[in-house]
């Protein structure tokens, strides 16, 4: 089974993003019978993030991630949206099969709209280009946030399209894979956790603002000695999601019996948030330190990828009559 994924480098890194995709990206790998492709999208960013250095240095982030949470290049492929130029071909010819209607009645352009985002061509065409990624590499299975599955079917759609205009059939249709039983983590402010609202727990960089903002997770008024409530209380949910095995019998008690002050289990979290990513963020910081590493296998991986790539690009050059 050919899997593929893509996160944008739009944003600092936090726990969000590892429990809601990196870690099942990860899990995929290991299964033998799959034959997993992740990039980091780069272009789809350019929709959002318009200053290069910080798009390098979100890219650079993103590649080390990937790699210190445990994706291994020599099962995985790992590459660059933009190492692989033939995706914006591809979108090209794509999107001259799409219909307008198509893209307008795409949820994730008409909420950023609603947002007040003055689109950008870029952001209509997204989906497109979304299109381009997933079908260019023949993926079977694509693992996704619920928010993305209408790009999924819009892909879907555009790949029908394609074969009903040249009568070949040159793509794989792929199958979504909808995570939305993944631990949902809240993020400080109970609301879920977006870099938007400005409420995430980050993954990397120094120890004392992370601790900070755990420490600041919004809680009620229960005095120390009283039981606390559970239900609706994010630092409950957080305190679950990462006590080790064995511990959330200490959470439930802490809460329900009473005398164990929100300070006293913020404290715990903090330790075992630390507990948790410990190895991963001495490896991210390991990786940071040398970018020739993480650059060689995205190099790699644009290789590999491009074995794919070339004869199904050749297909579709020679279905639409270029070359
Ligand atoms: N749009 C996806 C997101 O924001 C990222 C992405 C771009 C993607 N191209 C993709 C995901 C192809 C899966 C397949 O989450």
């Amino acid at each position: 089974m050919r899997v593929l994924s893509g996160v944008q480098p739009s944003g600092i890194l936090h726990i969000g993003n590892y429990f809601g995709a990196i870690r099942q990206f990860i899990d995929l790998q290991e299964n033998p019978d799959n034959d997993c492709y992740y990039f980091l999208a780069d272009y789809h960013a350019l929709t959002t993030v318009q200053d290069a250095s910080r798009l390098r240095e979100l890219v650079e982030d993103l590649a080390a991630a990937f790699l210190a949470f445990g994706l291994d290049p020599s099962r995985s492929v790992l590459y660059r949206q933009s190492d692989i130029p033939e995706v914006t071909e591809l979108s090209w010819y794509l999107s001259t099969v799409t219909s307008l209607g198509l893209l307008q009645r795409c949820h994730s352009f008409k909420d950023k709209v609603a947002q007040g985002v003055v689109p950008n061509h870029g952001l209509f065409a997204y989906p497109v280009l979304m299109a381009a990624d997933i079908l260019i590499v023949n993926s079977d299975l694509v693992p996704v946030g619920k928010d993305q599955k209408q790009h999924l079917e819009v892909t879907r759609d555009i790949a029908g399209a394609f074969h009903a205009t040249y009568g070949v059939e040159v793509f794989t249709l792929p199958k979504p894979m909808i995570l939305d039983k993944v631990a949902v983590v809240p993020g400080i402010d109970g609301r879920k956790m977006s870099k938007s609202y400005g409420n995430t727990i980050d993954l990397f960089g120094p120890e004392k603002p992370i601790r900070k903002r755990i420490m600041s997770i919004t809680t009620d008024s229960t005095p120390v000695e009283e039981p606390k409530p559970t239900e609706d209380s994010t630092l409950y949910d957080l305190a679950c999601a990462f006590a080790p095995p064995g511990e959330e019998a200490w959470v439930k008690q802490a809460f329900l019996e009473g005398g164990t002050g929100y300070g006293t289990i913020k404290k715990q979290l903090v330790e075992w948030f630390f507990d948790t990513f410990a190895p991963a963020r001495q490896r991210f910081d390991e990786l940071k330190a040398d970018p020739d590493a993480v650059e060689s296998v995205l190099v790699d991986g644009a290789q590999r990828a491009r074995e794919v790539i070339a004869p199904l690009m050749d297909g579709v050059r020679s279905a639409v009559g270029i070359r």
